[in-house]
């Protein structure tokens, strides 16, 4: 029997995230610290961008922040990671404090600063970890980290994570996962995605893969990741992970823009993750409540709840938006659109 995975925190059924108040949120997206420790050659932020902002929130403002959501009606805290959250000096104690409040963490991670005891102690917390591989061969993965003498320290934390983290669970036919992993599809590691996937595959763990978004790194060194060939890169991330957002519900939204909002490292707010400059602004967290804001985003950019709608597709790519819309409604016509793998878990 055929289920499908899905990554604990981050997907819940449509009718759970309808529960969601118009001026409340379901996800609080939340970025912690711009430092990374890794070179990404297409790494979203910009290389020249990771270190920390001169002026982000301290502990106290983002437990505040923490609190603000939970009474916003907040279930999940997504750390989406403009940095390294594991990174940053905070993460522990938000963690403790989202958890507090009764919210589950859902992190990107590079995964290079886990080691066999905090691994120990994450299991304990409400946390699922959503991490970055490219490939399993070390020249490659060194490559598309930008760091030598880093492959075997993650090589290790992987088999770390499924000895000591990895629990999946079987709900409503479903396997939830705690442990993602997510590729960026380059010319560099295309060949590597099979072998992620079926790594993936065998131990229940959710797996996701997409070529590189032309922004931020990628955009300088796209000919070096993609040499012209977008469409057969686009057609392998399809094949391994046949959907567009991590973060789609079970309608086909993007969970994250359609039930949540995005609060930057310097309490700055967002429509979603990508609706960053060049979009109006919404205000900081440092000089209005959550609430207000909520209100605000909502006022200044009234929800779209369409299948496949892109809030930043529809300003910058409306072409690519409606080959999105339409391809998301076919396959929310079918089942969900997660990631279908062969159970060997008897069922
Ligand atoms: C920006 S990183 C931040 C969190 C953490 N440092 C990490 O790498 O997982 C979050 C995810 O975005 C992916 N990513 C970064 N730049 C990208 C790009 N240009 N196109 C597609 N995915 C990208 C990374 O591979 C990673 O899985
Ligand atoms: S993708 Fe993640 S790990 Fe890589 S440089 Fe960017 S923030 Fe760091």
């Amino acid at each position: 029997m055929t289920l499908t995975i899905a990554l604990r925190g981050y997907h819940w059924s449509q009718g759970e995230l309808e529960t969601t108040s118009p001026e409340g949120i379901f996800y609080l997206a939340l970025n912690m610290t711009s430092a990374c420790n890794y070179r990404c050659p297409y790494c979203f932020v910009g290389l020249k961008n990771l270190r920390p902002s001169p002026n982000e929130l301290n502990v106290d403002e983002k437990k505040r922040l923490i609190n603000q959501a939970a009474n916003c009606g907040a279930k999940v805290v997504v750390m989406p990671g403009r940095g390294e959250p594991l990174a940053d000096p905070d993460f522990w104690s938000i963690l403790e404090e989202a958890n507090r409040s009764g919210l589950w963490v859902v992190v990107y991670t590079n995964g290079h600063f886990l080691d066999r005891e905090k691994i120990i102690r994450l299991k304990q917390a409400d946390i699922s970890l959503y991490l970055k591989v490219d490939s399993f061969d070390e020249k490659i993965y060194e490559t598309m980290v930008g760091k030598k003498g880093v492959f075997a320290r993650i090589r290790r934390n992987l088999d770390l994570l499924v000895e000591h983290f990895h629990e999946p669970l079987i709900d409503n036919n479903r396997i939830i996962s705690r442990v993602g992993i997510n590729s960026v599809v380059s010319v560099q590691s295309a060949a590597s995605i099979p072998e992620i996937d079926e790594w993936c595959a065998d131990r229940q763990i959710f797996y996701t893969c997409r070529s590189p978004v032309k922004v931020g790194e990628a955009d300088l060194t796209w000919n070096f990741l993609v040499e012209k060939q977008a469409d057969k890169l686009r057609a392998i991330g399809r094949k391994y992970a046949d959907r567009n957002f991590t973060s789609a519900t079970e309608a086909g939204q993007c969970g994250i823009y359609r039930f949540g909002i995005t609060v930057e490292n310097t309490g700055e707010i967002y429509v979603c993750p990508d609706a960053r400059e060049g979009f109006g602004r919404i205000g900081n967290i440092r000089n209005q409540s959550l609430h207000e804001l909520i209100r605000r985003r909502n006022t200044l950019y009234p929800l779209n709840s369409s299948p496949g709608y892109c809030f930043v597709k529809s300003l910058r790519n409306p072409e690519e938006q409606a080959t999105s819309a339409e391809s998301q409604s076919k396959t929310t016509t079918e089942s969900i659109p997660i990631f279908s793998i062969k159970s060997n878990l008897g069922l």
